[in-house]
């Protein structure tokens, strides 16, 4: 990689340990597009649930509003807004029932293919920061680098808790730890693109860290890393 090519960060990682908020972090500062592919996965299930469709059973037409519908991802400096089919849905994605359905819906591989090709275009032309479940093993194999946040439960659960409270939402602490690690296990056991380290991703266990230490580490890393290829 050459300092002036457009450049691939792939940050992936369990619900809860801290990947967005670090990802938008060090997208900005290194002048990079930040790209949640999350929120495309809960978009899709909002989709899902307001066409009253079962993810296992209805893919065919699942695919198809799919391909006919647009979903944009909108960085602005009060946050970042996700929009389907022009309606601002970004607080609707983060519903407790989106959430109960996103890693049924996302375990699809026809669903995925279509994600996938949709964060390919979205990525392209630009240096990006993208993070999921399977940006480094899946979405882009040859990033630049690939980090893997993890944090205890507890710490992930912790987390999610405060900015649910922070939006408003009141949710029980233990149902809120059972829920995240019904995901965690779903979206890792998964046969379709698992959440799992990329072998040559580095792992950062970001439990006694908080997110402008983490994203300084991943922005040294980077740093780091273009200065050698730099050199050599
Ligand atoms: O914010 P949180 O970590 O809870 O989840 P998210 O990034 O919004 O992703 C929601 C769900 O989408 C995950 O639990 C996965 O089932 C799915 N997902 C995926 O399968 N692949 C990705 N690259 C990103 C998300």
């Amino acid at each position: 990689m050459d300092l002036h090519d457009n450049f691939v960060i792939a940050i992936d990682g369990p619900a809860g340990s801290g990947k967005s908020t670090v990802a938008k972090m060090v997208a900005a500062r290194l002048g990079a597009l930040y790209l949640d592919s999350g929120a495309l996965y809960r978009a899709v299930t909002l989709l899902v649930l307001r066409h009253k469709l079962a993810p296992g059973r209805d893919t065919d037409p699942i695919v198809e509003l799919l391909k006919s519908s647009t979903i944009e991802l909108n960085n602005s400096d009060k946050g970042t807004f996700i929009f389907l089919d022009g309606e601002d849905v970004t607080s609707e994605i983060r519903s407790q029932e989106v959430t109960a359905l996103v890693s049924e819906v996302s375990e699809n591989l026809a669903i995925r293919e279509v994600v996938t090709g949709r964060l390919h275009d979205l990525a392209q032309f630009r240096s990006v920061v993208m993070d999921g479940r399977d940006i480094g093993t899946v979405v882009f194999p040859a990033a630049d680098l690939k980090i893997f946040l993890t944090a205890s439960l507890a710490e992930r659960a912790r987390r999610r808790h405060l900015e649910l409270q922070q939006c408003g939402t009141v949710i029980e602490f233990t149902a809120l730890q059972e829920e995240i690690s019904r995901r965690d296990k779903y979206d890792s056991e998964r046969k379709v693109a698992p959440l799992k380290r990329a072998e040559d991703a580095i792992l950062l266990d970001t439990s006694n860290l908080n997110s402008i230490q983490v994203s300084d580490r991943i922005v040294d890393i980077f740093a780091k890393l273009s200065m050698d290829l730099t050199t050599n």
